[in-house]
């Protein structure tokens, strides 16, 4: 069950752009559900951790650095992340809302996003009542085991899991063919010293989002199905939107099966 701090929005109001941050440890399903969510949502999905990879896939000095500092789990300076996220959401696909993966991962982000972003004359009207932090919790045994059995696609960045999500051929992305690959920063040593980093500098932000009453906590143990479910029908009348007209939530969820 979700626990849900929430102001809910007047009936009257005009719809404001949706801002969603995902939080969570690393496994949480964080990348999952947000893609869900997009394609029901029809917004972006803007993930901090693949916009940094496809960066640090360059051969310059800056995607030499970024890529020792990722593979060893740290973070990225925020001067780099902001960089990133800036150019990201100033794209006019960003017009109806986001759903940021990964940002904010320290109280300091969070400020910047509120002074920033979340202060610009496009998000602020009715922001309070466009904003939610979703929270998927999870257990640290869970975790080691799904970053464990993670795939990525090594073109399209499209996720498997060994178990829970296996693709159609062994080793081949269903989209595209290409080869699965093991993230660097998924070896069991870097997982946990991400997974430290996380208790350390973005826990803390759970309790900054429950302060401003705007946090909904899910249960990431679930099938991730029943997991979009729950968040869907939580969002549904937290945000009122209405997810009639653009893709049904059934249709959505099997796509992602
Ligand atoms: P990032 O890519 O964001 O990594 P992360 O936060 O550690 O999260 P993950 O991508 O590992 O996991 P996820 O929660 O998205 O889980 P997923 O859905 O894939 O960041 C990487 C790095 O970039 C950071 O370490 C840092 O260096 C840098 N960085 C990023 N943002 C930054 C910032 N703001 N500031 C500074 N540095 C930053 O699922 C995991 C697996 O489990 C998959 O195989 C999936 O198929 C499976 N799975 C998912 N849900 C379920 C389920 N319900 N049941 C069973 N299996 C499931």
């Amino acid at each position: 069950m979700h626990r849900l701090v929430f102001r809910l929005p007047k009936m009257d109001e005009r719809p404001a752009p949706i801002v969603i941050v995902v939080l969570g440890p690393p496994g949480a399903g964080k990348g999952t559900q947000s893609s869900m969510l997009a394609d029901l949502l029809r917004v972006p999905h803007i993930s901090i951790g693949a916009l940094l990879r496809s960066h640090a896939r360059s051969d310059s000095e800056v995607g030499l650095r970024l890529r020792a500092m990722m593979a060893s789990g740290q973070l990225v300076p925020d001067t780099l992340v902001l960089d990133v996220l800036a150019t990201r959401i100033n794209e006019p696909d960003c017009a109806r809302g986001l759903i940021l993966d990964g940002f904010p991962r320290t109280l300091g982000q969070a400020e910047l996003l509120e002074r920033g972003l979340l202060k610009s004359p496009f998000y602020a009207n009715n922001l309070r009542h466009n904003f939610v932090a979703l929270h998927l919790r999870v257990q640290k045994s869970t975790i080691v085991g799904r970053l464990s059995g993670r795939r990525i696609c090594s073109r399209c960045n499209a996720t498997y899991h060994l178990e829970s999500q296996p693709p159609r051929v062994s080793g081949e992305c269903d989209f595209d063919g290409s080869a699965l690959t093991v993230r660097e920063d998924d070896r069991k040593t870097t997982v946990l010293k991400r997974l430290r980093l996380y208790e350390q500098e973005t826990a803390p932000i759970l309790s900054h989002y429950t302060e401003k009453a705007s946090l909904l906590e899910v249960d990431g143990e679930h099938p991730k199905e029943n997991i979009a479910q729950e968040i869907v029908t939580a969002m549904r009348s937290m945000l009122r939107i209405s997810t009639a007209g653009d893709k049904d939530v059934q249709s959505t969820l099997e796509d992602h099966l």
